[in-house]
């Protein structure tokens, strides 16, 4: 039986808009709210180059990302075709209107991915003797 954390209420997350949920280690989730109230949760990583799906553009059910433009599902987290990939989904509970996410998916989902680099990647250039 699942254990459910309570994050904010439905009307805390704006419609067609997301808000982020930190956690204590690992990438943050975007908790989005559609048009039609219905609320999804995604890794907040876009499974193309880990774009900042928090911060695109919600439509139906999914999302477009804001680097690149990949239409991701937020049932599924899956990109749509052509485009391949898919960036973990959190089980969503709207109890009086507060929305729950999984305790055990927050704890576990995704850890091991790299949170979304903005911007360009400077490297140390290591000079061999
Ligand atoms: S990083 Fe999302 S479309 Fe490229």
């Amino acid at each position: 039986m699942s254990q459910w954390t309570p994050i904010c209420r439905v009307e805390d997350i704006p419609v067609l808009g997301s808000r982020r949920v930190a956690r204590p280690q690992g990438v943050d989730v975007a908790v989005f709210r559609n048009d039609q109230d219905q609320v999804f949760a995604l890794l907040d990583r876009c499974p193309h180059k880990g774009g900042p799906l928090s911060q695109g553009i919600v439509f139906g059910t999914s999302v477009a990302c804001p680097l690149h433009n990949w239409t991701i599902g937020l049932e599924d987290g899956s990109a749509k075709s052509p485009d391949e990939g898919c960036t973990p989904r959190f089980s969503v509970l709207v109890s009086d209107g507060v929305v729950h996410l999984d305790s055990a998916e927050l704890a576990s989902l995704g850890l091991g991915l790299e949170r979304p680099v903005a911007g360009p990647v400077r490297r140390a250039l290591v000079v061999a003797d």
